[in-house]
């Protein structure tokens, strides 16, 4: 990759307006009978608007509960999460209900798909919670499906898909109502290697054709090479942020995968 060394040398300046989210010292405890489990442990994080963020790390280190906290699942313990400068916790129920179906687009390592729906009922859900008459909705959730490739699918149930085949409704899914931001906790977690690669190509197609702004959880190293930011998460601290001229991966190349081993 072509790379000017002012670029890399020179810090951008930004603005408020940069940025989408922004963690600030966010604490969150979980109490389990008599003792606490600190998931994070003052997590400072700022998403810019139109990156694509992995947030990586081993299994306990808080990506799932950072993923809730980013996504308005949850509320921190301590410090405070901002949605396009606004305080989470001091918006209504109403408003928050309204960010995640408009503004946030989620998928999950297991899908979440409702299996006794069709891949366009699945699809179109987030539009029936938004009001959509049901012409339109139906008409852009079968956009949606052809999008991720799945246009002969419409009709299939979950179990009659395969996992790859249901990352992609989950992805139309999340992508229903054109929202500002998808998070995404180890998509590809449940998938073959070649599988998740075509996920993750599917999500930086996404990502290029509409703008969309990308925050993924994973312990998958081929993440590393698409991602404009990677943030190490360890015990529920931030250990470092990389931009992607940081990372050491050759063209071509998956860190920590030997192609050649079996
Ligand atoms: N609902 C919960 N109640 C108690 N402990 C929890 C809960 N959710 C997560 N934890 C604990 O918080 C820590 C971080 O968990 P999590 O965010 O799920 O990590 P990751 O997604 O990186 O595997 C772990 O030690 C986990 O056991
Ligand atoms: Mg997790």
């Amino acid at each position: 990759m072509a790379q000017e060394p002012e670029a890399a040398a020179t810090p951008v300046e930004r603005d408020e307006n940069d940025f989408i989210i922004s963690v600030e010292d966010v604490w969150k405890t979980y109490r389990m009978g008599d003792e606490e489990v600190h998931a994070l442990r003052g997590v400072t994080l700022k998403v810019i608007r139109g990156e694509y963020l992995s947030i990586m790390g081993p299994s306990g280190s808080g990506k799932t509960t950072m993923f809730n906290m980013v996504g308005a699942l949850d509320t921190p313990s301590k410090g405070k999460v901002l949605v396009n400068g606004a305080n989470m916790s001091e918006l209504s129920q109403a408003q928050i209900a309204y960010l995640r179906c408009h503004s946030v687009g989620y998928i999950f390592q297991s899908f979440n798909l409702i299996p006794v729906m069709t891949a366009l009922e699945n699809v179109s859900l987030p539009m029936v919670f938004s009001g959509m008459p049901r012409k339109e909705y139906e008409e852009k959730a079968a956009a949606k499906l052809a999008l991720v490739g799945l246009g002969e699918r419409l009709h299939h149930k979950p179990l009659e898909l395969s996992g790859g085949q249901m990352q992609r409704v989950a992805i139309a899914r999340a992508m229903a109502n054109d929202p500002e931001l998808i998070l995404a906790d180890e998509p590809t977690g449940n998938l073959d290697l070649k599988t998740g690669q075509e996920i993750i190509e599917l999500m930086l197609k996404m990502q290029a054709e509409s703008g969309v702004t990308i925050v993924t959880n994973t312990h998958d190293h081929k993440m590393l090479g698409v991602s404009d930011r990677v943030v190490d998460l360890r015990d529920g601290t931030v250990e470092k942020i990389r931009r992607r001229d940081e990372i050491n991966i050759k063209e071509g190349h998956i860190e920590g995968f030997d192609p050649t081993a079996e």
